[in-house]
């Protein structure tokens, strides 16, 4: 009897576990074949071999051609670029997962032949790959430069720089105004260069260039700039087929040596400048962040302590010049387009600063909340960098239920993020205002996904606060000076406000 129990106990527990055993493995199973399956949709158009790399390189901007395809394939899809898979993402709430949850395996950066030539071997930190070299330098630019701390000591500078350009461009109206009209043309693109230009060098060279907006370049490496900045944003055929490198088909890979050559020649001489001035005791060698580098640096496995050097500061002058003096310009000609919006942003200064007081400061600035909210709006609608920087995949992960895999190069599409419309009613629109009703807790600083100008995240902007400091100065001083209108499609003409 107890045996027949016992019996019929077993059978009953294989009768009830097996079943269920079979139900949990079948479950698993068929979860596990879904999700393997499961591959974000690849964009339609793609042509053979190069697949979609065309629609990177024109006639749209590359961030509307990838914002078309949203609206066509959703939040995220991949698109092909020769034997290279790139995952775009137009959507905040993934943009977030990536960021967050997965930032770490999203941390590092493609090695393209551009990002290699044109910055050392990798060795400036936008491009260097996730590990300890990017990890050290980044913790070393922001302690001995970009913290709060060491921005506050540097607040001078930008304050005697941005009175010198503000200056300068006094004198230009003074000299050219006639009997007639006290309007002048001025092409405020190169006014808003030269001030950033000015304002980086001075920090970590201790250098300033002569002004260029009367039309005439003064400086002869602003073309290898201009150029670096061609030639950095292309993928070159290297990039989709890395076999066909040797062929250099277009020649790209030359042109990227002969300007990186050129850039080199310039640092180059600077860096023996500031060995000459700390050998004759000329200089305190820590004036600067080139001759804090010069007593700090020594050399690590990946690159000797003159390339990295060389490769930081080069990086600092041109991801912050051009990224910051685009987005001055943006909002000017936004201004300009909102005549609204421009009167009220210069009664905010006329109540905060008053007509007497000629220069405004940082600490004008910080209560000048119109501003902020137009400076936001901006790099909303125009952020300097419209597809972010690409990352890479460092190994395998999951993102809103899709499988990627290890490798796959991953863009953020900025622009088509920050005009969600169930985030941003009539997103296409200049309205400073949302940012102080709606959206009046949005920051950029990484915190909002809807808006993420600098990025997020472990590899976000290191030039966030910088940037912030440099933009809401120079516009209140520019906008405070001088009345604008606009003339011919590039260029504004200018006519003072205050009298000296
Ligand atoms: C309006 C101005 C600026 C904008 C909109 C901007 C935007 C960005 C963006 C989108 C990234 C990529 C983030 C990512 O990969 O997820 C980035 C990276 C970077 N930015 Fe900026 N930036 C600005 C100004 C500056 C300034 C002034 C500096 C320095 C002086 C700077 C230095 C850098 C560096 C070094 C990186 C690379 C960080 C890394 O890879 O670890 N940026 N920036």
């Amino acid at each position: 009897m107890d045996y027949f129990n016992s019996l019929t106990a077993t059978s009953v527990v294989v009768i009830i576990a097996f079943p269920l055993l079979f139900l949990f493995s079948f479950l698993w199973l068929s979860r596990r074949n879904t999700n393997s399956k499961k591959t974000v949709p690849e964009a339609g158009g793609a042509w053979p071999i190069i697949g979609h790399l065309r629609l990177l390189g024109g006639p749209q901007p590359p961030q509307i051609s990838l914002a078309n395809l949203a609206d066509k394939y959703g939040r995220m899809f991949t698109i092909k670029l020769g034997v290279r898979r790139a995952l775009v993402v137009s959507n905040w709430e993934i943009a977030k997962e990536c960021l967050t949850i997965h930032d770490k395996a999203l941390a590092t950066r493609p090695k393209a032949v551009a990002m290699e030539l044109l910055s050392y071997n990798h060795a400036m930190i936008a491009t260097a790959p996730y590990g300890t070299y990017w990890r050290q330098m980044r913790k070393f630019i922001i302690i001995e430069l970009l913290s709060n701390h060491r921005l506050n000591l540097l607040k001078h500078v930008r304050e005697s720089e941005v009175n010198t350009s503000l200056q300068q461009l006094y004198q230009l109206w003074n000299k050219k105004k006639s009997s007639n009209s006290d309007k002048v043309l001025v092409e405020m693109k190169r006014w808003f260069r030269d001030v950033t230009l000015n304002v980086i060098l001075m920090m970590v060279v201790g250098k300033r260039i002569p002004n260029s907006y009367e039309g005439v370049e003064t400086v002869e490496w602003k073309k290898s700039v201009d150029e670096f900045f061609e030639l950095g944003a292309k993928f070159v055929t290297a990039d989709a087929f890395p076999f066909l490198r040797w062929l250099d088909i277009g020649g790209e890979e030359k042109r990227m040596k002969k300007v990186s050559k050129e850039l080199d020649q310039l640092v180059e001489g600077w860096l023996r400048e500031h060995k000459e001035k700390i050998a004759e005791n000329e200089a305190n060698s820590e004036e600067d962040f080139m001759g804090v580098m010069l007593t700090k640096l020594r050399d690590v496995e990946e690159h000797d302590a003159n390339t990295i050097n060389k490769a930081t500061n080069l990086s600092l002058v041109l991801g912050g010049e051009d990224t910051t003096s685009i987005t001055m310009t943006w909002a000017l000609a936004l201004l300009l387009n909102n005549r609204d919006a421009l009167n009220k942003v210069q009664q905010e200064l006329d109540s905060h600063v008053g007509k007497d007081k000629l220069l405004v400061t940082e600490s004008d600035a910080k209560n000048l909340v119109y501003l902020q909210a137009i400076i936001k709006e901006t790099l909303r609608l125009y952020p300097a960098a419209p597809l972010s920087v690409t990352h890479e995949a460092i190994e395998d992960y999951t993102v809103n239920g899709y499988n990627i895999s290890a490798g796959t190069w991953l863009i953020f599409n900025l622009h088509k993020i920050h005009r969600d419309p169930h985030i941003w009613t009539n997103p296409n629109e200049f309205r400073p205002e949302r940012f102080m009703a709606t959206h009046k807790d949005f920051d950029v600083r990484g915190q909002n996904f809807e808006l993420i100008p600098f990025g997020s995240g472990r590899r976000m902007c290191l030039g966030v606060s910088f940037a912030l400091q440099v933009l809401q100065l120079t516009l209140a001083n520019v906008l405070h000076w001088f009345e604008f209108e606009t003339r011919h499609q590039t260029k504004q003409s200018i006519c003072v406000k205050h009298q000296d």
